[in-house]
């Protein structure tokens, strides 16, 4: 039989991991310079805010940084592996074509039995599954979730493309979501538009024992900025109206980090002030669907977010999809 269907879910503990190789852009420039591409710290903090991110060692998987996130997160929430009864990882590097990281990270954590899934939704991938778990605890099909996104997008990089390969890199982050009586998740929303497959994608596959097409990512960035720019204050906007919030109640907004002009328009459209966004995409850069929990975990434990405080996650990425999720944390 299925668990009892909940009043709310509630995040209860909050975890993340970075690699250990920090790559500022005076290095990346360097390694670019020996291929004959130019590019310069200047250049990607003024177009991105981004100082810094970190590349995973070869021998590192998606899956061994979402487990050094998750049982910091299970630590926080003083909870056991073992209790946790579905497991989402929301990923687009992950370790195999199949089966799904997450049942990998499954077996890493030495645990079986509950559901465990990936969502694939690029940079939009945590809220994504975030807004799943709450859906599947409310609805009585799981009562304590473990909710992780994790990438190692220096794989997908052709660091012959000065135009992507500065802004991306590798993380963890992760959260446990348990059944609560009190909010907890107030609002969610997610979106897809197929139409704009073309401006942000992989467009490689893997057949007959090879890779065919492009492996690389390939982006039209102004046209991701425009898109973004717009379908974020919408979707924020209606999550608020749903909960019967406004604006001005968002202690912080958590977006996707992926670029600190997106990030700024972002907030400038609903009037909130700049101290009241996470931002840690100077040292972390784009981490995709790792991005929300690193900075959700960044800011909880440098003591900034506070239990009770209402918190606005923001989504968006390839595919084109967005999303938000309005709790109070
Ligand atoms: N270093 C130096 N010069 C560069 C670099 C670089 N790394 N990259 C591009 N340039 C050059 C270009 O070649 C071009 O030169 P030209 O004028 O001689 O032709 C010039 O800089 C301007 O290039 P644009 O592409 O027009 O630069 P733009 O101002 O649009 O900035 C950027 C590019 C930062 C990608 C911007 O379009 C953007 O912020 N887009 C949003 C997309 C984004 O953030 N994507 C992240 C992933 S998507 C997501 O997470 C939702």
């Amino acid at each position: 039989m299925n668990p009892s269907p909940a009043n709310y879910s509630r995040i209860t503990g909050t975890g993340s991991h970075l690699p250990p190789g920090r790559v500022s852009n005076a290095d990346l420039a360097a390694r670019l310079a020996a291929d004959g591409i130019e590019t310069s710290d200047a250049w990607i903090v003024e177009r991105t805010g981004i100082k810094a991110r970190h590349f995973a060692d070869a021998g590192a998987q998606t899956s061994d940084l979402a487990v050094h996130a998750a049982r910091h997160a299970l630590e926080a929430a003083g909870c056991r592996p073992e209790q946790i009864d579905l497991l989402i990882v929301a990923t687009s590097t992950p370790d195999m074509i199949f089966p799904s990281t997450a049942c990998i990270v499954q077996r890493k954590l030495g645990m079986h039995g509950g559901a465990a899934f990936d969502v694939q939704a690029v940079c939009t991938g945590f809220v994504y599954a975030l807004a799943m778990a709450d859906s599947m605890i409310r609805t009585g099909l799981a009562t304590r979730a473990l909710v992780i996104g994790a990438e190692v997008f220096s794989r997908i990089l052709d660091f012959k493309d000065r135009t992507t390969c500065v802004l991306f890199g590798d993380g963890a982050g992760a959260v446990v979501l348990e059944a609560s009586d009190t909010p907890g998740v107030l609002a969610s929303e997610l979106h897809a538009d197929g139409r704009h497959v073309g401006i942000l994608c992989v467009p490689g596959q893997v057949a007959g024992g090879q890779v065919t097409g492009d492996p690389f990512l390939r982006m039209d960035g102004q046209a991701v900025f425009k898109l973004a720019v717009g379908v974020l204050d919408s979707v924020s906007r209606s999550v608020l109206a749903k909960a019967g919030r406004t604006a001005d109640s968002v202690r912080w907004l958590v977006p996707h980090q992926a670029n600190i002009r997106i990030m700024q328009s972002a907030a400038r459209k609903l009037g909130l002030p700049a101290d009241r966004v996470v931002v840690t995409v100077d040292e972390q850069g784009n981490t995709s669907a790792a991005s929300i929990p690193l900075a959700l975990d960044t800011a909880v434990r440098g003591g900034r977010i506070a239990r009770g405080d209402s918190v606005l996650l923001q989504g968006v990425g390839g595919g084109f999809t967005w999303g938000a999720v309005l709790l109070d944390f």
